[in-house]
């Protein structure tokens, strides 16, 4: 197994204060959660915490605020087992713990002046909620931004206040699709693939930025690709099945690259030999 030098503040575990609780589906609740003394968590875009909760366990949970939001943090936690359901049954006041974060996040650095590209499938919106965010609050910085948004039903859509306040600016074009929905649905139906070959792009300028179901990856890759994006400019979080999130515990390997470590962001160029396994 790989041994990597860990700095002992990655061990550290600080206690985290719930602010406040939103359910926002019948599945996902938003936390905003304090650190001790109103400290930032530092994050950035794409990178995650692992929280504790003392005698249930420990798992990774993106960070969906944007670092621009000072004092406080957000997490969405889908309820789908042990943790999550203990995590869920949680409310302001309570505590969790927090290590990290951790991961590599987004290349915030080299998106000055670029235009963006955001796919998010169903959950897979959580990370790029923080990413999106950032590039809202220094929008100046970036060209174009797109936003595509694909989900089973437009009940299980995440953050669905926001989405009508990105729907309504003229510096963001926000479109969304559903697998299924009645009649009462207006918007789109059909698979997020069918929203790229309709976005007007200028590939060079262009990274695109891709979270959701792994099943997802492939076919939303080919389009963009079909899109003249470059590979390099493709960039994909792998939210494989982690444990220690320090490099150890071997649980997040994909053909021997630790996510934990060296991703959960990953460029295609850098991963498009293990195309079939991701
Ligand atoms: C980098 C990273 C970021 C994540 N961010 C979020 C987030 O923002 N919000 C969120 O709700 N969840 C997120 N997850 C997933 C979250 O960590 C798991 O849902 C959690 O560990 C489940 O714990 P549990 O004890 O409730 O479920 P368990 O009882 O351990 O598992 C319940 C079911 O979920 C499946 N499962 C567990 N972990 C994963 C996983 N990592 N990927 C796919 N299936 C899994 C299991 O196979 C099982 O079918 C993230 C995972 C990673 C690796
Ligand atoms: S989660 Fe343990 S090695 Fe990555």
């Amino acid at each position: 197994m790989k041994t990597l030098k860990r700095k002992d503040s990655e061990y550290e575990i600080k206690k985290g204060r719930i602010l406040r609780t939103k359910e926002i589906t019948d599945l996902e609740k938003l936390f905003e959660i304090v650190l001790p003394g109103g400290e930032n968590l530092n994050h950035e875009p794409g990178q995650f915490v692992m929280v504790s909760l003392l005698g249930v366990g420990e798992a990774p949970f993106s960070v969906s605020s944007s670092p621009t939001k000072l004092g406080s943090f957000e997490l969405v936690v889908r309820n789908v087992g042990k943790l999550t359901n203990a995590f869920n049954r949680l409310k302001a006041g309570d505590e969790v713990g927090i290590r990290g974060p951790f991961g590599n996040g987004f290349p915030v650095h080299i998106l000055d002046g670029s235009d963006l590209l955001f796919v998010a499938g169903g959950i897979g919106i959580v990370p790029l909620h923080s990413l999106i965010n950032y590039a809202i609050d220094n929008r100046r910085d970036f060209g174009k931004v797109n936003i595509l948004l694909g989900c089973n039903r437009p009940e299980d859509m995440l953050f669905s206040d926001e989405l009508d306040e990105w729907t309504k600016r003229l510096d963001v074009n926000f479109e969304c699709t559903v697998d299924r929905a009645d009649s009462g649905w207006k918007g789109n139906i059909g698979l997020i693939t069918s929203l790229i070959p309709g976005i007007n792009l200028i590939p060079e300028r262009t990274f695109a930025f891709v979270v959701g179901p792994p099943i997802m990856y492939k076919f939303v890759v080919d389009k963009l690709l079909e899109k003249e994006i470059p590979e390099r400019q493709i960039l994909i979080s792998l939210e494989r099945h982690m444990k220690c999130g320090l490099g150890k515990c071997g649980h997040c390997q994909i053909n021997g690259i630790y996510c934990c470590q060296e991703g959960p962001v990953f460029s295609y160029d850098k991963i498009k030999d293990m195309r079939e396994s991701i």
